[in-house]
């Protein structure tokens, strides 16, 4: 037996160092001043899609990377540890896109990926709604069939990059109130007559990533819209959660070291009876806890890529255990560090407060970390 092979192989190492240097370079510098003013980034993104970190997953056939869930998480991570609103460029990339990977025939992935591929258009993900947020099944947003084409008609919430992108993957169904099985997903244009956007959520973080409402009424969509069969549409979106949760898992791991990095710099600057607040056990307790569930998340997020990569079985227990130990380690770590630096933790002279607000979303979005539970329960349990 091979000893000692446990590791990211070199390639991954490069890639994660290549957009290390990107992230220090081009996004760090711009980070606070996206969260102060809650606007999107095409500075970030043109620099992004320079070096292919937009979408890194679409694949080679479709003019893309081909980059797997693992690098997709090291890409993810590295930029949420300097900006977790650029950080949701690829991730909103990977989550508008994996419907189509997962169950779209060939024609339908050809119309769009490569466009996604070169940074012509991004792709969001429509699956909540007002009153369907954890019970996604019970979705309204109705789809009808009328000759070859289909007629939409409802609304979806909490779309992240909506009005930035130029399509969404959209869940509707065909009978409100019987659950997952008549449900089908659609590809909507930005274009589409009858389909508009409602105006920005004020959030608490991720200020530079712009979350919407999706309007339609009565969009006419023609058959080869379709991502998948009719009534495949819950299935290929849960298979796709399964893949992206890890992706927030990383973005999460991301914005925890982030925040570490922070606290480290300033606990040996800062001085305070005499020496470096370092130097405390009080504070340095603080600190290795921190890296040590850091590091433990960290190594969960990129078991449950690779797993995924392999299309092991156990992907959906991996993909909700990964987003959910990692985003509550972030929130643990974030508020943490704010504690470290004190008063100065809680004004914006540092990133300290904005990781805090940022991470809060990484146990909400994708699934709140109450249904990753239910989900990781409804696994072991059989
Ligand atoms: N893979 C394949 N099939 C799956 C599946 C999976 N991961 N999970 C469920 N299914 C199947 C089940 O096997 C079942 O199939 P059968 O009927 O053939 O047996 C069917 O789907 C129904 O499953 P459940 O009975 O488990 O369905 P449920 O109604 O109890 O819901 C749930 C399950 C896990 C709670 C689901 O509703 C869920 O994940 N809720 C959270 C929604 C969510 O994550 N939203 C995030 C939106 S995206 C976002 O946040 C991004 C943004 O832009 C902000």
């Amino acid at each position: 037996m091979e000893a000692g092979i446990y590791a990211l192989p070199e390639e991954y190492v490069e890639l994660q160092s290549a957009v290390r240097a990107l992230a220090r370079d081009k996004i760090a510098p711009r980070a606070a001043e996206i969260d102060a003013k809650g606007e999107f980034p095409w500075d970030v993104y043109d620099a992004l899609v320079a070096s292919g970190f937009h979408a890194i997953h679409i694949p080679e056939e479709y003019d893309g990377m081909g980059g797997d869930n693992l690098a997709s998480a090291l890409v993810v991570e590295e930029i949420a540890r300097v900006c977790g609103s650029s950080s949701l460029i690829p991730a909103v990339n990977k989550l508008g896109t994996t419907p189509l990977l997962v169950g779209a025939s060939h024609e339908v992935k050809a119309r769009y990926l490569p466009e996604v591929a070169s940074g012509e258009a991004m792709f969001s993900y429509g699956l909540s709604e007002p009153e369907a947020g954890s019970d996604a099944a019970s979705m309204r947003t109705k789809v009808t069939r009328d000759g070859d084409d289909w007629i939409l008609n409802g609304n979806k919430r909490w779309i992240t990059g909506a009005g930035i992108s130029k399509y969404y993957t959209v869940l509707a169904t065909a009978d409100p109130g019987t659950g997952p099985k008549g449900i089908t997903a659609f590809v909507v244009h930005a274009d589409d007559e009858g389909f508009t956007l409602g105006a920005e959520e004020n959030k608490l973080g991720i200020k530079g990533s712009p979350t919407r409402e999706l309007y339609f009424d009565n969009v006419r969509l023609p058959a080869d819209r379709m991502i998948g069969e009719v009534g495949e549409g819950w299935k290929i979106a849960m298979k796709t959660l399964d893949i992206t949760r890890v992706t927030i898992g990383a973005q999460a791991v991301g914005m925890a070291q982030g925040a570490l990095d922070v606290a480290l710099e300033y606990a040996q600057e800062r001085k305070q009876f005499g020496k470096a607040i370092s130097d405390f056990q009080g504070i340095q307790f603080m600190l290795a806890d921190m890296a040590m569930q850091i590091e433990a998340a960290r190594q969960l997020v990129y078991h449950a890529a690779a797993a995924s990569d392999r299309g092991d079985a156990n992907v959906t227990f991996l993909g909700s255990a990964a987003k959910c130990f990692a985003s509550d380690t972030a929130m643990k770590v974030a508020v943490d560090v704010v504690q470290v630096l004190g008063g100065y933790g809680y004004v914006k002279d540092y990133p300290a407060e904005r990781f805090m607000r940022d991470a809060k979303i990484t146990q909400i979005y994708e699934g709140t970390n109450q249904i990753q539970r239910l989900v990781i329960a409804r696994q072991i349990l059989g």
